[in-house]
């Protein structure tokens, strides 16, 4: 597993957290591992050894939560998350056209996440928002009525942002 490139890891700063928030109780990882997961993107593994030692637990313990949940990643995730919605109302509006257009715009296919880390790109199979599709979401925020055009104007002011 690589760690990302330009990914520093605070040990000592995720050390005071373990013991200052979490009473270093083992009965805590999952919720340390989301404090680890929204502040890095993903789980670098040094984070995974560091919370394994801190709470005393065994390494296969904090890899077995760690690779249970979806929510959690062992590899670098970008700054935003897109998740391209390829159900069937989308679909028939022409969603594969937009993934694909996002594929070639940052050089990544489903599942990636770009060299500079703003980007990762996934899919879904419905949003439950079927009427504004084609739909995608990067991170929570919907984004609907698109064509590729349009799909490249969103990503566009995201990276602007980023
Ligand atoms: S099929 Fe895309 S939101 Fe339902």
């Amino acid at each position: 597993m690589a760690e990302a490139e330009g990914i520093h890891v605070d040990v000592e700063a995720l050390k005071g957290m373990i013991e200052e928030k979490y009473n270093n109780d083992p009965e805590n990882v999952i919720m340390i591992l989301q404090d680890v997961s929204a502040r890095y993107n993903y789980l670098p593994e040094e984070t995974l050894y560091v919370v394994c030692k801190e709470l005393g637990i065994p390494i296969s313990l904090v890899y077995s939560v760690a690779t249970f949940y979806k929510a959690f990643s062992l590899e670098p995730r970008g700054k935003y998350i897109i998740n391209v919605c390829l159900g069937t109302a989308c679909h028939v509006r022409g969603a594969e056209k937009i993934k694909e257009t996002l594929e070639q715009r940052l050089n990544i296919h489903e599942g990636e996440t770009s060299e500079d880390l703003k980007f990762t790109l996934d899919t879904v199979r419905c949003l439950g928002c079927c009427a504004l599709g084609p739909v995608i979401t990067v991170n929570e925020k919907a984004h609907g009525g698109l064509d590729r055009a349009k799909a490249l104007k969103v990503i566009g002011e995201y990276e602007k942002a980023a």
